[in-house]
């Protein structure tokens, strides 16, 4: 059988029901990797294992609310027992929101951030505990370009995103020099769900695309996770930006 760059390693990926995390689970697996997908849509996972079966991979879908604490323990033990190590996580379930300080929804602030940021923070923990113990692995954390320049449309999203990027840098510092690489992956506009969840206009995304030329698809993201994590033990790309070539700004 033909060696697969991932072959022997596993995976757990959030927010694997759609966009990002359904094509960065579709290739790691189709680079070797055993996966665990995880979301709150069980049929889409399921639909997502199947498809993933059908080229021959290997893949266990775990319902999980990113946002809750005792769920993420809960399908951490279940995703271990299963895998028997994670080598790979891919920190991506997250949510959007439209608004500045004054114009979103501030009902929804909280729920962003238990999301964005506490639920990725403590998986990062878990994550990032298991493998100094087991001497190595990758934790990939979906930030943003508007975690790294003010966005003009969903700086309260933004403000998630800039946090998560900050702890992720700072997880860095302690496990480096234990194997364990972090790496934060900065979308520019990625066209999937996330922008109706978002509450965006009606017509923004058409504007873009008028703007800025073709949008990237979540396959593009995926690609440059699957070459973040097939780098040799000592290359790390820490963090990697990822624009449609037409976007100027965030
Ligand atoms: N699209 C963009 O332009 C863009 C740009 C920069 C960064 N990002 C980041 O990339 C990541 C993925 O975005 P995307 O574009 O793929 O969005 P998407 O198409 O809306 O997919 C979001 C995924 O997250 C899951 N999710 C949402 N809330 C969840 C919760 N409480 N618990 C568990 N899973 C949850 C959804 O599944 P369920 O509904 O089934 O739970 C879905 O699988 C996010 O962190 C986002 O902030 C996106």
């Amino acid at each position: 059988m033909k060696h697969k760059p991932l072959s022997g390693r596993t995976a757990l990926i959030t927010g694997a029901s759609a966009g990002i995390g359904y094509a960065t689970a579709e290739e790691l697996a189709s680079m070797g990797a055993r996966v665990v997908v995880t979301a709150r849509r069980s049929p889409l996972l399921h639909s997502l294992v199947q498809a993933i079966e059908a080229k021959k991979g290997e893949a266990k879908a775990c319902v999980l609310d990113a946002s809750n604490l005792e769920q993420i323990m809960r399908v951490w033990e279940q995703s271990v027992a299963w895998a028997g190590k994670l080598d790979t996580v891919v920190v991506n379930a997250g949510r959007g929101l439209a608004g500045g300080l004054l114009s979103s929804d501030a009902s929804q602030w909280e729920q962003i951030y238990k999301l964005n940021v506490l639920g990725a923070a403590h998986l990062m923990r878990l994550a990032a505990e298991h493998m100094v113990q087991k001497g190595g692995g990758d934790i990939v954390v979906l930030g943003s370009v508007s975690g790294m320049n003010i966005s003009p449309f969903s700086g309260f999203y933004g403000s998630s995103k800039f946090a998560i990027t900050a702890a992720a840098e700072a997880l860095r510092r302690e496990v480096a020099a234990k194997s364990v690489r972090v790496t934060v992956v900065k979308p520019g506009i990625v066209l999937s769900e996330f922008q109706d969840q978002a509450g965006y206009e009606p017509g923004l995304a058409e504007n873009w695309q008028a703007k800025f030329g073709k949008l990237l698809e979540p396959q593009d993201i995926a690609r440059a996770i699957g070459f973040v994590v097939s780098q040799p033990p000592h290359v790390h790309i820490n963090d990697i930006v990822i624009r449609p070539t037409g976007q100027d700004y965030p």
